[in-house]
């Protein structure tokens, strides 16, 4: 008797592997392909060809986010993920569910499957984040406003205007991805879990119940250069010092007053002018914040602004905070969790329930359709990072989880 519909793992495992050769680092270790660089606009071009190669019809919105389409009419089931990596990442946070998604459209297609609804899979741009974390699926969802597009930078201070126009893009048009909410019908993205929580307790599947928000801003302590051989100590007005009180206070505040899953991180710190013999006059600090539970991550934002300006009073300097992203935490639908469940239990597979310390661009589906999604475990909890891995069993298993999840919301 044959068994319910299947992927092909080896030709997910092809697509993976190649995927992974686009933004190679030279010297062979990790991947890094952010949104517009060249490797990603070859990526893109290459994941197009593949989905058309898989029978879909193909088409990239204004914001650069890539869509693959199966069947017409009306609202679609949609699935998807990112092409784009951090700096030396791995080869599965977003490719996975972009490439398990497409493989999905691909075994529907070819084994004449007919659904109710249509199937669509998603490459939204620049997830992680470079220029503007979430930034394709912002667009898609009709919360990017054009006003802010000039200041949207990296944190080498390249703009996405720029960055946008070299891959062929106008950043201004970028709005205009907004969807209508009438076309879609539900979201649900498969994704490693970049933590440590499946893996640990042997199971295969888990379902996400919500995805943490999240808080970006530059934090700059300014003080007072000085020579740092003659000034006595308690006459400096050190930014670094300011800044480093700052960032090990904050921690502590995260730890103590937060959820006790809140987190935090100090991604960049820049200290001028930078050399041995003059007190630093300016030190600032990349900052940021998550958290599921939304009011508790609007008081701890609150709680670290009243804490930099103390500190900043303390040693005499100023401090200047300015956001450069906010996202809202998401909680998933109810009907996509059950359709992951079911879809599950069809296959035999074990389920935990439990949130997204990550961020995603189901966080911002949700705000237009149902939308949801599936974690496979991670190897060792390891992710943006080169070795970052799952095990090829774990990945055909989340595979088969999201085709027949798929199958479940698209009738
Ligand atoms: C995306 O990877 C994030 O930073 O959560
Ligand atoms: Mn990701
Ligand atoms: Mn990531």
């Amino acid at each position: 008797m044959r068994g319910p519909l299947a992927i092909s793992l080896p030709r997910l495992r092809a697509h993976l592997e190649t995927l992974a050769r686009f933004g190679r680092n030279p010297d062979g270790k990790g991947i890094t392909r952010s949104c517009w660089s060249p490797a990603h606009e070859e990526a893109r071009a290459w994941l197009l060809d593949r989905m058309k190669e898989a029978g879909l019809s193909t088409w990239v919105d204004e914001a650069g986010n890539t869509f693959g389409r199966l069947g017409n009419g009306g609202p679609a089931v949609m699935t998807g993920s990112h092409i784009d990596t951090v700096p030396s990442g791995g080869p599965l946070d977003g490719a996975l569910g972009v490439l398990a998604g497409l493989e999905c459209l691909q075994t529907i297609h070819e084994s004449s499957t007919r659904t109710r609804l249509p199937l669509m899979v998603a490459a939204w741009s620049d997830e992680e984040g470079r220029y503007a974390g979430l930034f394709g699926s912002r667009a898609f969802t009709g919360k990017l406003d054009v006003k802010h597009i000039p200041q949207l930078r990296s944190a080498d201070g390249e703009r996405l205007v720029d960055a946008m126009a070299r891959a062929g893009f106008n950043a201004y048009d970028a709005p205009k991805a907004r969807c209508n909410p009438k076309t879609l019908a539900a979201y649900v993205e498969l994704h490693i879990e970049q933590g440590p929580h499946l893996e640990a307790a042997r199971i295969p599947i888990g379902v996400v119940e919500g995805i943490v928000g999240n808080r970006r801003k530059w934090v700059t302590f300014t003080g007072q250069a000085d020579h740092a051989g003659t000034t006595p100590m308690a006459w400096r007005r050190d930014a670094f010092m300011a800044a480093a009180e700052y960032a090990m206070r904050a921690r502590q505040l995260i730890i103590t007053k937060g959820s006790g899953r809140s987190v935090t991180n100090f991604g960049r710190v820049e200290v001028g002018p930078g050399v041995a013999n003059i007190v630093p006059d300016r030190c600032v600090l990349l900052h940021e914040m998550r958290e599921l539970d939304p009011r508790v991550l609007a008081r701890l934002e609150r709680q670290c602004l009243a804490l930099a300006k103390q500190v900043a009073r303390k040693w005499k300097l100023k401090v200047d905070v300015e956001v450069i992203s906010k996202t809202e935490p998401a909680r998933c639908a109810p009907r996509v969790m059950r359709a992951v469940e079911a879809a599950a239990a069809a296959l035999k597979l074990k389920v935990k329930h439990m949130p997204s310390g990550a961020g995603h661009d189901a966080q911002n589906l949700a705000a237009v359709t149902e939308a949801g999604m599936l974690f496979i475990p991670s190897q060792g909890g390891r992710s943006h990072r080169p070795d970052e891995m799952s095990d090829w069993r774990a990945i055909e298993r989340g595979g088969n989880a999201l085709l027949h999840t798929l199958l479940t919301l698209a009738g």
